[in-house]
């Protein structure tokens, strides 16, 4: 779906999306592809990820990432620049949920969640800017959720994550504004889309029937959001048509957060 001009909103940038192999990263990645620009596609996931990446054929690529490795991040960030000359756009979408109430929620599982979710997040945005900041500036763009803007009493490790991804982005965005980078940082807050993630919460409650109506009436809306409805708010805030937006949190949830 290219612009009228015929170039994509994207033209020519070079993205690296996490988490690309499922969900919401997979629906961002064939999003900016389709608006022009080449993507490393990353994930730990390999079988799914390189579906994908010939899905979308060259010249995008799939790289295997575990986003809690340091050195993993240099490695894919450097090689994204020695083979495409340069890196404008970050997407972190790799991510993991962990349920439980805080009387439930394990010291193993905060600590497993926050590693993917916040830190995997720090780890992508510091090797980003590193890159960014010597080829002209950037875009980065992190995936947090609603439930790092209101408090879920069922996953608080869930939350204090996404929650840490929302002040690191503003912490990001506030730190390449002053030393004049050209690079901005924005959070994305989507309720409950349709993917895999969703379906694990649906499947694995007791009445999943029940459930699934739940999830879908958490949404003023009534429904379940849908990758694009993510993917089409990545692409705006990849491009340059969202040149003066940094900093900020954008919900995708179909009002939940307007109540
Ligand atoms: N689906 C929703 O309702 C929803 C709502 C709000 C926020 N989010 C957030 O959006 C992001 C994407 O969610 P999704 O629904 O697409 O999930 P998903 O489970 O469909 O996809 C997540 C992807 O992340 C990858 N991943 C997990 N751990 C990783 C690691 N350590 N290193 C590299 N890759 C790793 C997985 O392999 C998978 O491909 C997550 O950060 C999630 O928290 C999702």
């Amino acid at each position: 779906m290219r612009g009228m001009s015929g170039a994509g909103r994207v033209e020519g940038k070079v993205a690296i999306v996490t988490g690309a192999a499922s969900g919401i990263g997979r629906g961002c990645a064939r999003r900016l592809a389709a608006e022009g620009a080449r993507i490393v596609i990353a994930d730990k996931d390999e079988r799914g990820g390189v579906a994908i990446a010939d899905e979308l054929g060259a010249p995008h690529v799939f790289r295997q990432l575990d986003v809690t490795d340091e050195a993993g991040w240099r490695r894919i960030v450097e090689e994204t620049v020695r083979v495409f000359g340069r890196l404008d756009v970050l997407v972190n979408s790799a991510g993991v949920a962990v349920w439980g109430d805080i009387e439930q929620t394990t010291l193993a599982q905060w600590r497993f969640c926050n590693a993917v979710n916040s830190e995997g997040t720090f780890l992508g945005c510091k090797a980003a800017i590193a890159a960014m900041k010597t080829t002209g500036g950037g875009s980065i763009i992190n995936l947090s959720s609603v439930a790092g803007l209101i408090g879920v009493p069922d996953g608080p490790a869930y939350a204090a994550s996404k929650g840490a991804v929302r002040m690191l982005t503003k912490s990001v965005a506030l730190h390449a504004a002053q030393r004049g980078y050209n690079i901005r940082c924005n959070s994305v807050h989507p309720s409950f889309i349709d993917t895999p993630m969703v379906e694990a919460v649906v499947s694995g409650a007791k009445d999943p029937a029940k459930m699934r109506t739940f999830v879908e009436k958490t949404s003023p809306l009534g429904r379940l959001g849908e990758v694009d409805d993510v993917a089409h708010l990545v692409v705006y805030l990849a491009s340059d048509e969202s040149k003066f937006i940094t900093g900020t949190e954008l919900p995708v949830d179909g009002g939940l957060t307007a109540r």
